[in-house]
């Protein structure tokens, strides 16, 4: 299911972003705090915190589903559905993640073991929406994108090589004022602006920078 006629939608009201990292947060902070409010049941016996804790769970549990529903739409039409490792690591995180929210709350209604075993479960989950942050930010800036169509792939291939060569080059004043630079320059603005209007070009312009900068 790709969904494209959701991304042309909200096209047309501006909105050109993924809609994935907008939900991300929701079961990732609630897992955290589910676990923090266990911590804090503990560390100052208070056992009523707990119930506290248990509801962000179940929340955490709902929020999963449109979490992982627009992680994958966003894949299909940002990532050409390229079954690259973060992606094969991150569903595999998302089943276990969804297990483990569901034993979670299966031991609490059937009143299946104690203080310990909740605390296993509940760090294990974190421990889940770690990694799925992780893999997900591997994602969003990769030190190179294998995703990219041909085209892309040769626009990022060409800031590589030049981006490195030319900012060190800016700081000569001689050369900075050479026509020939002027227009070099003008280029790479075009071309950085072309790239700024795609979500691919802009992944292709952050991992040109981020090599850049490792090199310079
Ligand atoms: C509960 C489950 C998940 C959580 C908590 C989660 C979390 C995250 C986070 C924190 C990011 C980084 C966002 C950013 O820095 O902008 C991310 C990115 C991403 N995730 Fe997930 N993820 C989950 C499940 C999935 C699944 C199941 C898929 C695909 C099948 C997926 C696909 C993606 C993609 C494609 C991106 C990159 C989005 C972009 O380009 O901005 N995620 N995820």
């Amino acid at each position: 299911m790709k969904m494209e006629y959701l991304y042309t939608f909200l096209q047309s009201l501006g909105y050109d972003h993924p809609v994935h990292p907008a939900f991300a947060h929701m079961p990732t902070g609630l897992v955290v705090g589910a676990f923090i409010f266990l911590i804090a049941a503990l560390f100052f016996k208070r056992l009523q915190i707990l119930t506290t804790s248990y509801h962000c769970i179940i929340l955490a549990l709902i929020f999963l589903f449109p979490t992982a529903f627009f992680g994958y739409t966003d894949w299909h039409h940002f990532y050409r559905g390229e079954w690259s490792f973060p992606i094969k690591v991150k569903i595999t995180l998302t089943s276990t993640l969804l297990i483990f929210l569901a034993t979670a709350i299966i031991m609490e209604v059937k009143k299946i073991g104690g203080l310990m075993s909740r605390s296993v479960i509940y760090f294990l989950c974190v421990v889940a929406v770690v990694g799925l942050g992780y893999f997900g930010g591997d994602l969003v800036f990769p030190d190179t994108s294998p995703a990219l169509s041909n085209e892309l792939q040769a626009g990022e291939n060409s800031m590589r090589l030049t981006v490195p060569v030319v900012i060190p080059m800016a700081e000569i004043p001689s050369i900075r004022r050479s026509p020939s630079w002027v227009l070099l320059n003008s280029r790479i603005q075009t071309l950085s602006q072309d790239s700024a209007e795609t979500h691919y070009g802009r992944t292709a312009l952050r991992a040109s920078c981020s090599l850049s900068l490792k090199i310079s």
